[in-house]
């Protein structure tokens, strides 16, 4: 399960980042098409990196639920745990490829990464002391964190998140 990853790694990676205080203003689709191409814009080595990290933390999400059903919360912590420190694999970054995720990838993207990072890590909290609710309540958060972070930064990916289609008459 060494392919568990998480682009946590990203908010290790980019510790000179400025944590963009005055962006928060500007949450507009015009900026939110241009934090998609970022993505976009990333070389293939990466962008798969960051596709395998996905798949693997929605299988990590999804093994989750019968987990959850049948208070397996041993089985949530680790799984949690793994989520939380998949930064590791980053360590596989070269200079360069680091160089390169931090010209193209906006503050807000390594924000919302340290938060779905923050999240798992409360999750797995929640797990070790067997607190149903917690677990289902940051279990929740996580998947808001999903589509929080897809509809901002994924929406080539998943077009029925783009809040409000630009210029084009979508249906
Ligand atoms: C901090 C941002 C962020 C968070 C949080 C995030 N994702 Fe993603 N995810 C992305 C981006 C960006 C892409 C598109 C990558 C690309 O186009 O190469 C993506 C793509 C994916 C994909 C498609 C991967 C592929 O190429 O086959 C899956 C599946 C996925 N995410 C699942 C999840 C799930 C499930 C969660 C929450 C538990 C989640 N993601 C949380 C940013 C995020």
């Amino acid at each position: 399960m060494k392919n568990i990853i998480c682009i946590s790694l990203l908010a290790v990676l980019l510790p000179g980042l400025s944590y963009a205080d005055d962006q928060h203003k500007h949450q507009e689709p015009v900026k939110t098409q241009a934090a998609s191409a970022g993505v976009q814009a990333l070389s293939a080595d990466l962008r798969s990196l960051l596709s395998q990290e996905m798949q693997a933390i929605q299988y990590g999400m999804m093994s989750i639920i019968p987990a959850y059903a049948s208070g397996n919360w041993s089985e949530i912590e680790t799984t949690a745990g793994k989520i939380k420190s998949s930064y590791i694999l980053m360590q596989h970054l070269s200079k360069a490829q680091v160089e390169e995720l931090h010209s193209l990838l906006p503050a807000e993207f390594i924000e919302k990464d340290e938060n779905f990072h923050y999240l798992a890590g409360m999750l797995e909290h929640a797990a070790k002391h067997k607190k149903p609710e917690l677990v289902n309540f940051y279990f929740s958060e996580m998947n808001r964190s999903c589509v929080s972070c897809h509809s901002a930064f994924a929406t080539h990916k998943f077009p029925a998140l783009s809040v409000k289609p630009k210029n084009e008459h979508a249906h």
